[in-house]
C-alpha cells in the first residue's frame, strides 16, 4: 500500500535540536481516562524505562483535579482523548512535552502550551485502521436497520464519499472499494491528484458534489475552529435519497440543530457517530433507529491501535529527550 499522507500533518523541515547527551531521568505521566490496554501499557513503560525515565499512571480518574495533582511534578505527558488545558499546564510547572496518542489533538489546547514552550505531538496514523474498520462496520449495521429484523440493503454498488482524505478517510476508503463501493473523496489539503489516482478514487473539487453524490458520507475532519458545526442542514438536505451520514471524526464538526431538523424533514436519512450527538436523547427519541451513536468513543478501542499509538508515543517522547527529535510536533 503507498504511503499515507496524514490529513492535518505538513511535512515540515524536522527541528534537529542534537542534545550533546542523551536526557535520562524524566518522569514520564500516562493520564488516561480511558486507559489503553495493559499490552499497550506494558509496552509503553518498557520503551521509556529502557530508556532511563519513569513512568507514572493515571488511569479511569474522574476528576480534572486528580490530573492536576498527577501532573505536578512531571516532565511528559502521554493522554487519549483527555484534556490538557491551559490550567493543567499551569500545574505542570516542569512539563516539556504532551503526546496524543492518537490522531485528532484537539484536547490540548496547543497555543497554551506553545506560549510555555511545551511540545505537543500526536501520532499519526497509528490508530487509523481500527477507525476505518469501525466506520464501516456502522454503515453496514445502519443499512442492516441495526441489525433488527426487515429488509436492509447492501453496500455493494452504493457511493461511499469520503470527505478528508486522509489516514483514515484513505483506509475507509480502500476497504470501501473492497467491498465493491464506488469511492469519491474531497480534500483540499491534499496536493497530489496522484494520491487519490493511485487508489482509484475519483477525486471530486467541491464539498457540493460530494455530499450531492453520497449514499454514506464518512466524516475524516478535524475539529478545528473551521469545521466545527460545518456539516449542517444544507449539506445533509443535499445527500440522496436514503442516504446514511457517518461520524467517526468528532461530535463538534455536526451542526447538531441543522442535523435534526434535516432528519425531521427527510425521514429516508440516517446519521450515525461514534460518540453520542449532545442532543442523543431527542434524536433517539425522534428518529429511532434511523441514528444510532456508540455510548462511549471507541473508533480507536482496539488492543492493536492501543498498541501502535501507545508505543509510538513513548518512542516520541525516548527521541525528544535524547535527540530533540520533534517531527511529530504539532504546535509550532
Ligand atoms: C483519535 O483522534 O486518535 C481518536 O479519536 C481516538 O481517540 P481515543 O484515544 O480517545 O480513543
Amino acid at each position: 500500500m503507498p504511503t499515507i499522507v496524514p490529513y492535518t500533518y505538513e511535512k515540515k523541515e524536522e527541528k534537529s535540536v542534537y542534545f550533546t547527551s542523551f536526557v535520562k531521568g524524566m518522569k514520564v505521566l500516562i493520564a488516561t481516562q480511558k486507559p489503553f490496554a495493559k499490552q499497550a501499557v506494558d509496552g509503553i513503560v518498557e520503551i521509556l524505562e529502557g530508556a532511563g525515565h519513569t513512568v507514572v499512571r493515571l488511569e479511569k480518574y474522574t476528576e480534572s483535579e486528580q490530573l492536576l495533582a498527577a501532573v505536578a511534578d512531571v516532565d511528559a505527558l502521554i493522554v487519549r482523548s483527555d484534556k490538557v488545558t491551559a490550567e493543567v499546564m499551569a500545574a505542570a510547572p516542569n512539563l516539556k512535552i504532551v503526546v496524543r496518542a492518537g490522531a485528532g489533538y484537539d484536547n490540548v489546547d496547543c497555543a497554551t502550551a506553545k506560549e510555555r514552550g511545551i511540545v505537543v505531538m500526536n501520532t499519526p496514523g497509528q490508530n487509523s485502521n481500527a477507525v476505518a474498520e469501525l466506520a464501516l462496520a456502522m454503515m453496514i449495521f445502519m443499512s442492516r436497520n441495526c441489525f433488527t429484523p426487515g429488509t436492509g440493503c447492501e453496500v455493494k454498488g452504493k457511493t461511499l464519499a469520503i470527505h478528508a482524505y486522509g489516514n483514515v478517510g484513505r483506509l475507509v476508503g480502500l476497504k470501501g472499494k473492497a467491498l465493491g463501493m464506488n469511492v469519491i473523496a474531497y480534500d483540499p489539503f491534499v496536493a497530489d491528484n496522484a494520491v487519490f489516482e493511485n487508489d482509484g478514487v475519483e477525486r471530486v473539487e467541491s464539498i457540493e458534489e460530494l455530499y450531492r453524490r453520497a449514499d454514506f458520507l464518512s466524516l475524516h475532519i478535524p475539529a478545528t475552529p473551521q469545521t466545527k458545526g460545518s456539516i449542517g442542514y444544507q449539506l445533509v438536505m443535499s445527500m440522496p435519497k436514503g442516504a446514511t451520514l457517518v461520524n467517526t471524526a468528532r461530535k463538534e464538526v455536526i451542526d447538531e440543530a441543522g442535523l435534526c431538523r434535516a432528519l425531521a424533514e427527510r425521514e429516508d436519512l440516517k446519521y450515525v457517530s461514534d460518540v453520542a450527538p449532545d442532543c442523543n436523547d431527542d434524536m433517539c427519541q425522534s428518529f429511532g433507529k434511523r441514528v444510532f451513536s456508540t455510548p462511549k468513543k471507541m473508533g480507536a478501542e482496539t488492543a492493536e491501535a492501543n498498541i501502535n499509538a501507545g508505543l509510538a508515543a513513548a518512542r516520541q517522547i525516548v527521541d525528544y529527550f535524547a535527540t530533540g527529535c520533534t517531527k511529530f510536533q504539532v504546535n509550532r
